[in-house]
């Protein structure tokens, strides 16, 4: 199978298994923060100065995160993300947010068709969950000279090796479906980064023993070629 094509068998992989992860409270929005359970960490700072910028979030779930950068003086976002129960909630719920539009599909092919953008971030969203080979071209062909781009995941374990898992994640009590992830470790992601034309500046462990454990990191880069 080429790459293109389990590329797209994966992103619809992937949008199942979201549809059934959905909280049945409608979402509000909230503050950015990056990490996988709850504990203190860094926060929308590592945007850099978002005032009139053009911001797209790749993964954006019921949206919760954009429609909260809306109102810190953002020029336009774009939220996307290929669970249409995922996305469909955050565009019924945000539809009077006017600077943010919601678009649904997966980010490889979607962030395409984007605009010229100033950020573009992830929290465990398509970064994660795409493949980085695919969508880093992708992300540098839109995120402007000296654009930031920043996203958390899971790093691989130690000895696992590097790139696309099968994972499976609990839907319900008694029911668990499969994801498709790209697991590599921090240098993994500086390498891919930086063959792609982004410099990472800063690469962020949590030290709370949660995150810590699973392995959770923050990447801040910059496009710079
Ligand atoms: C762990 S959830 C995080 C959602 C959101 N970022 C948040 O913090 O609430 C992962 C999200 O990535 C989305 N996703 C997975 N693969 C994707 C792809 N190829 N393109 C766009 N979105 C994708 C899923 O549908 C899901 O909403």
């Amino acid at each position: 199978m080429d790459r293109t094509t389990r590329g797209g068998h994966d992103a619809a992989l992937n949008a199942r298994t979201w549809d059934a992860i959905v909280s049945s409270r409608p979402p509000t929005p909230r503050r950015l923060d990056w990490l996988f359970r709850p504990a203190p960490g860094p926060g929308p700072e590592l945007l850099g100065d978002v005032r009139g910028a053009m911001v797209a979030e790749l993964g954006c779930g019921q949206g919760r995160h954009l429609a909260g950068l809306a109102g810190c003086g953002i020029a336009r976002g774009f939220g996307i993300d290929v669970s249409p129960v995922r996305l469909g909630d955050a565009a019924f719920t945000f539809a009077d947010v006017d600077q943010v539009e919601w678009w649904l599909g997966d980010a490889v092919t979607a962030a395409a068709h984007l605009p010229d953008l100033d950020i573009a971030y992830s929290v465990f969203g398509a970064m994660w969950f795409a493949d980085p080979q695919d969508l880093l071209p992708v992300l540098a062909h839109r995120i402007r000279l000296g654009g930031r781009l920043v996203f958390s995941c899971l790093t691989r374990s130690p000895g696992m090796p590097e790139g696309r898992r099968r994972m499976l994640v609990r839907t319900g009590p008694a029911r668990s479906l499969w994801t498709v992830r790209h697991m590599y470790s921090v240098s993994g992601w500086v390498r891919l980064l930086a063959e792609h034309g982004f410099t990472t500046d800063r690469a962020i462990r949590p030290t709370d023993p949660v995150n810590a454990f699973w392995g959770t990191c923050v990447f801040v880069a910059h496009r710079s070629r």
